[in-house]
């Protein structure tokens, strides 16, 4: 299996999910950033990962943007799908995948979900803390990035049971 793994990075959390699902595919995979770098060609890859950080419940405009032009191309792929986001309530996880991803791929996925997310809060800015505080509750940190789902990830990739 010839994999890429494609993903958006505000605080490298997501970064850190793409090097893990690397290292736990047999065969490895390439890392390709977007923005920042060129459109990566299809063609070479028979499996794509697309994943992307939540930010104010919605997935990186770049990745959205490319999923959607690329839709043709990715419904010939093994796909996968993942977000990193701090809610880890099961329903919330769905809806806000949903948001991240064209609804077509979402049901062509072999495997999808939330890896988990990372918030360092001492190193946000105060207003970033206000909004959280009011809109979330949230007053601290956490590291909830999940190596146990991210196996689990890539075991569906793997044997490609369906998720759905
Ligand atoms: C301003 C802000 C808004 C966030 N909004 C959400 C959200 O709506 N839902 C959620 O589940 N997580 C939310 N998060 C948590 C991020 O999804 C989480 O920290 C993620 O790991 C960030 O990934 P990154 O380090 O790759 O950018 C938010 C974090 C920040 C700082």
């Amino acid at each position: 299996m010839k994999a890429v793994v494609i993903y958006s990075t505000r605080h490298g959390c997501t970064a850190m999910a793409a090097e893990l699902l690397r290292a736990a595919l047999r065969d490895g995979a390439d890392l390709v950033r977007l923005p920042g770098a060129e459109w990566p060609e299809l063609s070479p890859y028979d499996t794509v990962i697309l994943g992307t950080p939540i930010y104010v419940g919605k997935g990186e405009k770049a990745l959205l943007r490319f999923s959607k032009a690329k839709l043709d191309e990715l419904r010939t792929k093994r796909l996968g799908l993942f977000i990193c986001a701090g809610d880890e309530d099961e329903g919330r996880s769905a809806a806000q995948l949903g948001t991240a991803f064209p609804a077509e791929l979402m049901s062509l996925a072999v495997a999808k979900g939330n890896l988990g997310g990372d918030l360092d809060y001492g190193k946000l800015g105060g207003f970033t803390k206000f909004i959280l505080r009011r809109a979330k509750g949230i007053t601290s940190g956490y590291s909830r990035l999940s190596p146990a789902r991210v196996e689990a990830f890539a075991a569906r990739l793997a044997d490609g049971t369906m998720t759905r």
